[in-house]
């Protein structure tokens, strides 16, 4: 092998082992206190989370979640894929998912009342328009073409005090 080639192959190498960590971001669960869901679904909730939130934005990735709800929030430009009542749902499933420091004997991480509030107004101003228990119907429909999995439980699972 010619030797100039040997480090542009080690560069291309370095791009592409780069490129494939950054196609996901903190997805892994800590614990199993959510293995009901990956079990069912196929991907951990976080899984779910990120490939929900980039139909709107191809750049999410799931972050490192805060300690207390809501773990992040709905703050893409294009808003509709987060501004609802389903992607709160995944984000609270994929928050006790990634803290799940405790293999799934505590209780897990619960939300006070308002928290869906916070998730959907991060600087102050609410995302427009809303859907709860439902998706905008271009996204439901991005979502069923798209194979995203998306299980009765994250559409049921609303409480209207803003609570989880
Ligand atoms: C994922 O997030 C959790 C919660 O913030 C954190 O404890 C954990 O270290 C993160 N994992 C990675 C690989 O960054
Ligand atoms: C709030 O954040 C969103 C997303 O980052 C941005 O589009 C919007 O302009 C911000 N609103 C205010 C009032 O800063
Ligand atoms: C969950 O993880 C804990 C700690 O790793 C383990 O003791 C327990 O058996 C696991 N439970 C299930 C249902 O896999
Ligand atoms: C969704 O529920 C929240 C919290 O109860 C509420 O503030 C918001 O107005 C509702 N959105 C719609 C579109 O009904």
């Amino acid at each position: 092998m010619p030797r100039v080639l040997v480090p542009t192959i080690a560069v291309v190498l370095v791009y592409l082992i780069e490129f494939t960590l950054a196609t996901s971001g903190n997805t892994t669960c800590a614990g199993n206190m959510t293995q009901w869901y990956t079990d069912a679904v196929g991907e951990t909730a976080c899984e779910t989370y990120e490939r929900l939130r980039q139909i709107c934005n191809p750049n999410y990735r799931v972050p490192n979640f805060r300690a207390n709800a809501p773990g992040d929030q709905c703050d893409d430009q294009l808003q509709s894929c987060c501004c609802n009542s389903i992607s709160w749902s995944l984000s609270m499933l994929c928050m006790n998912c990634q803290w799940d420091v405790d293999g799934g004997s505590a209780t897990g991480i619960d939300a006070g009342v308002g928290s869906y509030a916070t998730y959907l107004s991060p600087n102050g101003s609410f995302c427009s328009p809303g859907t709860n228990q439902s998706l905008p119907t271009s996204i439901q429909t991005t979502v069923c073409n798209g194979g995203i999995n998306l299980v009765d439980f994250v559409y049921n699972t609303y409480w209207t005090d803003g609570s989880w």
